[in-house]
């Protein structure tokens, strides 16, 4: 295999054929350096293999990582494909969706993402990085440690009109809503006739369990209602009120946090973003603890499929 970069660009690194060899045959002989390669980039993108649609999909993530992780805890509309591999997101292709740290809100994450290319965009539709250890160098250190000494709380309301609470657990049952939650450090508080909230207080930087590097991994900027694109911001304010919003953020102890402090932190994201155009067949496999991605908007027939391993509570193999 060839490793080179996109011009111009570290991320993703780019893992070319230089033989006859298949993806799975390089993956299998290359294995050990291929992981160390994303954990020291945080991205390397397959061009030029034929990975053979979703199945193919399937079986570069259990050569790599073992086996794909269900998406629990959803939070953006998606469609399963096959198994444990989903569409992107079903989201507005008119709207960016914002950059994150795929399911950094939870109190276990996937260590990684795998994004394959089945079908490119027209137009735009990339899906962009950023390395959050860059991100984190844009933040003031000063707001980096407020959030550390008072920590982050996302806030979701369940309802008929967002989503319901039923849908988003899988169950009908109070009780094992209350369990799941109550295992995972959320708070719940029933609203109404048929209303959940949910809150959770997180940190905003975690130890990375490979090479031990404090990361900026949270969901406070995505989850914040100012990172929504602006056409909706005073739509839901209108439609919900703020106590009541899907999801928003906010200091570990309930307050506010300040539109300024919210426009520093959009900046740090957008100020490491780097971005490519997807060609057919493409594959990108992140570290999803150093790599935050997004989504811009498009035209045409995109068609990205997601598969997620490697839960970060479970051994860690380098
Ligand atoms: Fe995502």
């Amino acid at each position: 295999m060839l490793v080179t970069a996109l011009p111009g660009q570290s991320l993703p690194a780019v893992i070319e054929p230089d033989n006859d060899l298949s993806i799975l045959d390089v993956i299998k002989e290359n294995r050990a350096e291929i992981r160390s390669l994303i954990t020291r980039t945080g991205a390397a993108m397959f061009r030029g293999f034929e990975v053979g649609g979703v199945d193919g999909l399937h079986d570069v993530v259990r050569a790599l990582s073992g086996a794909p992780l269900d998406y629990t805890e959803r939070t953006s509309p998606r469609s399963s494909l096959s198994g444990n591999v989903f569409t992107s997101t079903d989201y507005p292709p008119t709207e960016e969706i914002f950059l994150h740290n795929e399911c950094s809100y939870q109190a276990q994450w996937p260590m990684k993402v795998f994004f394959y290319c089945l079908q490119p965009a027209e137009t735009q539709g990339a899906t962009p990085f950023a390395d959050v250890r860059e991100v984190y160098r844009h933040i003031d250190p000063a707001v980096a440690e407020e959030f550390i000494r008072r920590k982050w709380m996302y806030v979701r309301n369940f309802s008929e009109m967002g989503g319901s609470w039923q849908y988003f657990y899988d169950t009908d049952d109070r009780s094992q809503v209350e369990r799941y939650c109550g295992s995972q450090g959320i708070d719940v508080e029933w609203v109404g006739t048929d209303g959940l909230r949910t809150r959770a207080v997180r940190e905003p930087v975690h130890p990375h369990p490979v090479t031990g590097e404090p990361v900026w991994f949270n969901h406070a900027t995505f989850f914040h209602i100012s990172s929504l694109p602006q056409i909706y911001q005073e739509e839901m304010l209108e439609m919900y009120g703020e106590e009541n919003l899907p999801t928003n953020s906010y200091y570990g102890d309930g307050a506010r946090i300040p539109d300024d402090v919210m426009k520093h932190l959009q900046k740090a994201y957008r100020a490491a973003l780097t971005r490519f155009d997807w060609q057919a067949d493409d594959l990108v496999v992140i570290d999803n603890m150093l790599t935050a991605h997004g989504r811009e908007p498009f035209t045409g027939g995109r068609r990205i499929a997601i598969a997620m391993a490697e839960a970060s509570d479970a051994p860690v193999e380098p």
